[in-house]
């Protein structure tokens, strides 16, 4: 789907060729003589289009303006709220008549607007294919944007190139983690890495076994071993700025099928745990937005990626491993694999000297109880990140909320053989993840996301979000403008 964005006077009697043309329209519409205009004044006049967003009035061939379908949606304010409400309810419209081509025309430009509009439209749009050929797939390929002058377009521009990376880069996030495991294998994962790295500023290194063995991640490979899909750590590279400048390294969970291990998970809802790589997606997701961006910063990717199977060669409980950097583990429960591969790259991350590291991952069922599906876990010992992480998830509507790291909920993670355990107890579980992961960031500044309630939707419209592609790209971006303020005092 690709967007172009244009100035689009609805008063003119030359609008551009198009399948459909979807217009938003607020409750303040001035009259206006043109029949088009006459039109929607009258819409918006209605009872019905008065009082709420997303009503809908759709007209095939319309007297006054010459296209096939004019789709006129209520939109009681630019309020993102409303803009939402408005596209979804013109979507079915335009999936109807199979549009190729729609000009969708905002009634003013405000900020977000833009990035609100056009994440709504490609989540709508949005089928799954890749291993349905029965699928319809979207048939829409082009979106006009209108805003009403050229000045508005002129003041929209930065917004919407930054849109059109963000929507480019949740789905991105939301193939990949839709693709079931025997597809999205670790090693598909890194193809997929190394075919993004072929963008401008972008590289990428991909270790197997062998060298993950070197670099003496113990803790990774207990968790591999069980699999005969061999392990990929991925390192991503985005250079957007002078090398001095420290990286922010984001590590994304990429356990490509999630069994339990020999600690295996009971039968029903297990093909979810397709879903227990949606972090290590996340992170391909926003290299995808950062190769349509180019923001002026740098960012490194990791991604651990396996498989957690029970077998002959699998982890059993009671083994202790020993980690990259020299702590041994108790694995208690085979099942607490995230944490296992995490804490490696983390190790692996301190190389970097990072200004920041956030590691998103699917991590815990104990995070789904305490936030659903509506608010990630943060988690993070250094305030500020953990404020700028909450700012960005509040800004792109892809919200977070942080829990706390006290040392008291470290307690269950003592063990008799080996330096930590890898479970606590079942009380507080989200947390006692987060206190395993924080004993291998040494003075880092470092955040953590629990992704396990947000990344994906269970039940009939089971698929992935792309969430937290928006949160990261935000708070990324920021951090841009952040390092320019620092630079400039
Ligand atoms: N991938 C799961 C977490 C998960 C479970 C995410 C359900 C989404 C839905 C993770 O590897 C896991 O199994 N965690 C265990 C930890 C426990 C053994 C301490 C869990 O949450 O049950
Ligand atoms: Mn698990
Ligand atoms: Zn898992």
């Amino acid at each position: 789907m690709n967007f172009e964005l244009k100035a689009i006077d609805l008063k003119s009697a030359t609008l551009p060729k198009t399948d459909a043309l979807v217009i938003l329209v607020p409750n303040d519409v001035k009259p206006s003589r043109d029949a088009l205009s006459a039109l929607i004044h009258e819409a918006s006049q209605s009872a019905n289009f008065k009082e709420s967003a997303g009503k809908v009035l759709s007209l095939w061939k319309p007297a006054p303006v010459a296209v096939d379908r004019l789709v006129l949606v209520s939109c009681a304010s630019a309020q993102p709220k409303h803009i939402r409400q408005a596209i979804q309810a013109a979507a079915p419209a335009i999936k109807n008549i199979q549009a190729k081509h729609v000009t969708l025309c905002l009634p003013t430009w405000v900020d977000n607007a833009l990035t609100v509009a056009m994440q709504t439209l490609a989540e709508a749009m949005y089928v799954y294919t890749a291993t349905k050929p029965s699928a319809k797939p979207n048939s829409l390929k082009r979106v006009v944007l209108g805003l009403p002058t050229a000045q508005s377009v002129k003041q929209a521009k930065p917004e919407f190139a930054y849109a059109c990376a963000l929507v480019a880069g949740i789905a991105k996030a939301k193939e990949w983690a839709n693709l079931p495991a025997n597809h999205a294998t670790p090693s598909a994962l890194a193809k997929a890495a190394q075919a993004l790295a072929r963008n401008t500023h972008m590289r990428c290194e991909v270790l197997g076994p062998r060298e993950i063995a070197k670099l003496g991640m113990g803790a990774f490979q207990a968790v591999a071993q069980g699999s005969q899909e061999p392990a990929r750590f991925i390192v991503l590279h985005y250079q957007g700025t002078a090398k001095t400048q420290a990286p922010t390294v984001l590590v994304g969970k990429g356990i490509t099928f999630d069994t339990g291990g020999i600690s295996i998970k009971p039968a029903a809802g297990m093909d979810e745990m397709k879903f227990d790589m949606c972090g290590a997606a996340s992170v391909l997701g926003t290299f995808e937005a950062l190769a349509h961006l180019k923001p002026a910063i740098n960012v490194v990717g990791l991604i651990p990626t396996c498989e957690n199977m029970p077998s002959g060669t699998a982890i059993k409980p009671g083994d202790v491993v020993t980690s990259m950097d020299g702590q041994t583990i108790e694995i208690l429960n085979t099942d607490a694999e995230g944490r296992l591969i995490l804490c490696d790259a983390l190790t692996y991350a301190k190389r970097f000297k990072p200004q920041a590291v956030i590691d998103i991952a699917t991590l815990t069922g104990a995070c789904v109880v305490s936030l659903g599906a509506v608010r990630s876990g943060l988690f993070s010992p250094a305030d500020a990140l953990a404020q700028a992480l909450m700012a960005a998830g509040d800004a792109s509507h892809d919200l977070c909320w942080r829990l706390p790291l006290d040392d008291e909920y470290a307690e269950g993670l003592k063990s008799n053989f080996a330096d930590v355990a890898n479970v606590g107890g079942r009380d507080g579980g989200a947390i006692t993840a987060a206190k395993f992961l924080q004993r291998f960031v040494g003075d880092m500044p470092w955040a953590h996301l629990d992704i396990a309630g947000s990344a994906w939707k269970s039940g009939v419209s089971k698929g992935a979000t792309g969430r937290p592609v928006g949160l990261l790209l935000n708070f990324l971006v920021h951090q841009q403008t952040n390092s320019r303020k620092r630079t400039n005092a």
